[in-house]
């Protein structure tokens, strides 16, 4: 990975679709539980959602998270900002943000795809602590930008080239 000192217009977007995407899945999941079980057992019934809906979104974050990895890797991105502790809190704070963006929709489809009843709970548990932490780094990125005023959110609204 090549170091820059900003990211690609096709970064910031493919960031800010994903955070979007993210958080409507999380928003729009309630009765997935039961949709799954009708999915699985081929019957049908009333639900509060269209789980196809949540279903395509999911793996629409997966396809879009693995388009980004790919590009970070080929064309690179800024270093984390800080010293010592505090930058290898922001690594390892967005490889822990990456590896729930491969995991959650991975867990998902081995429920609907694949019938794996059991992964059911850990993704809605790995979901939960995915909004967590995505929590968590929008308010680091506003700590940045507005106490420490290093101009770190703009970093990932305007492109580098
Ligand atoms: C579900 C929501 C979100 C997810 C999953 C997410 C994920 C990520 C990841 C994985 C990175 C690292 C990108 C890379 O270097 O390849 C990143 C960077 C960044 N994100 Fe987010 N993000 C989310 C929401 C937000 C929000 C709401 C904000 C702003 C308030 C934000 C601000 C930033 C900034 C400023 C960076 C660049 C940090 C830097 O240049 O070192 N993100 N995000
Ligand atoms: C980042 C993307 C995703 C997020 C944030 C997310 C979030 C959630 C949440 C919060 C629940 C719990 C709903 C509840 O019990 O009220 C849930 C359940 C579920 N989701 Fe996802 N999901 C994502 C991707 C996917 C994908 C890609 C699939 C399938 C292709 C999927 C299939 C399911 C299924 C089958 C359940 C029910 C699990 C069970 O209770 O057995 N999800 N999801």
């Amino acid at each position: 990975m090549s170091e820059k000192s900003g990211y690609s217009s096709l970064q910031i977007l493919l960031h800010w679709s994903v955070a979007i995407l993210v958080v409507f899945n999380y928003f729009y999941s309630e009765g997935m539980g039961k949709a799954a079980h009708q999915h699985l057992e081929g019957t049908t019934g009333p639900l509060p959602l269209n789980p196809q809906i949540h279903v395509w979104v999911g793996v629409a974050v997966l396809v879009l998270t693995l388009l980004r990895a790919v590009l970070r890797k080929t064309r690179g991105a800024p270093d984390v900002p800080g010293e010592g502790l505090f930058k290898m809190a922001g690594l390892w704070g967005h490889r822990l943000l990456y590896l729930l963006l491969f995991v959650v929709p991975l867990l998902g489809m081995a429920v609907w795809f694949l019938g794996l009843d059991a992964a059911g709970d850990i993704h809605a548990l790995l979901a939960n602590a995915l909004l967590i932490l995505a929590g968590i780094h929008a308010a680091m990125g506003i700590f940045h930008q507005y106490v420490l005023k290093d101009g770190l959110l703009v970093r990932m609204m305007k492109p580098e080239r």
